[in-house]
């Protein structure tokens, strides 16, 4: 979108037939049309339709919208913003010492990226098991997968999951670590540094024998991984054909 100083200076249309009735942000003589360009932008940055704003606006057709009423509080919210970006643009950015000769314009999408708030995934899915526990993060980071496959909004390399992992290894809580990468091994079954941190995990959750498997799995995803192969002599196996069966059934799925 354009919300920068080209819009919100620029000389509106003043002979245009309809205008806009509340603007107390964007320059009050930008016509409808402009308005409702620029909104088609605030709406996709934010992943929203009109109706998380104006009243009225997830109806079929717009006759009973009311665009200049300030009755949802979001629409105060994003007044707000409107200006905070505008003084992003106008002010802060050209302030910006050794600024990069291309001028880089922020609008809602640069933070947004597609969401009402702008947070990580990772920070979306430790809200979520705060309040309602591993399994909804599990269920949860699919619903993501699959709503927000392809898009900027959130980064679904593995990356989200070893997050919330370490966060978890942090807090000592290794057999949930290990949940979750399990999770995560399912998704990238070829990441040695998934594989390697869910060997930890179980290693530090006292599952000598699903740790041991898991290592040989890193070494057999990346042969010359030190760390793994070092874990792996230090937990000298203690009954061969018992952790033989736990790796056999480990590599053929069997455990997640
Ligand atoms: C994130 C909130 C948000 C979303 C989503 C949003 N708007 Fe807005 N809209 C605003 C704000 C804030 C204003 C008032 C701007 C100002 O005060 O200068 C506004 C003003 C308008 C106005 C001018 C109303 C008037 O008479 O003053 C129109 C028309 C409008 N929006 C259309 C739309 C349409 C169409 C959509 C969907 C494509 C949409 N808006 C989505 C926040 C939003
Ligand atoms: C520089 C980054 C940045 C830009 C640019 C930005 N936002 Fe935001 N926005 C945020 C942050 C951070 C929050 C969360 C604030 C909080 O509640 O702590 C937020 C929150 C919001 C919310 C409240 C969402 C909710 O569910 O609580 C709305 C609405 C919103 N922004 C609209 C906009 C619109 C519209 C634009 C573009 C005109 C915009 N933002 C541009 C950073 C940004």
């Amino acid at each position: 979108m354009v919300l920068c100083t080209s819009v919100l200076a620029a000389a509106g249309g003043a002979q245009l037939p309809q205008h806009p009735e509340n603007l107390q942000v964007l320059r009050k003589t930008l016509s409808t049309d402009s308005v409702f360009n620029l909104m088609l932008d605030v709406a996709d940055g934010l992943g929203v339709t009109c109706g998380y704003c104006h009243v009225g606006g997830d109806r079929p057709t717009w006759d009973s919208t009311h665009f200049a009423s300030d009755a949802i509080p979001m629409k105060v919210t994003a007044r707000a913003m409107f200006r905070l970006t505008d003084r992003l643009n106008t002010e802060l950015l050209p302030a910006m010492p050794n600024r990069g000769s291309t001028a880089v314009t922020v609008t809602c999408m640069t933070c947004h990226r597609g969401a009402p708030r702008p947070v990580t995934l990772a920070d979306t899915l430790e809200r979520i098991l705060d309040r309602q526990g591993l399994d909804s993060v599990i269920a949860a980071y699919g619903r993501f997968r699959e709503r927000y496959a392809g898009r900027m909004t959130y980064d679904l390399s593995e990356a989200s999951l070893n997050e919330i992992a370490a966060r978890l290894v942090g807090a000592t809580r290794f057999r949930d670590a290990a949940r979750i990468l399990e999770v995560n091994a399912r998704q990238f079954p070829n990441s040695a540094n998934v594989a390697y941190q869910l060997g930890l995990a179980y290693e530090k959750a006292g599952e000598r024998l699903l740790a041991i498997t898991e290592y040989h799995r890193v070494l057999s995803i990346e042969p010359g991984h030190a760390a793994a192969d070092r874990h792996l002599r230090a937990l000298q196996p203690e009954d061969p054909v018992r952790d033989r069966t736990v790796t056999r059934n480990v590599l053929t799925g069997r455990m997640y």
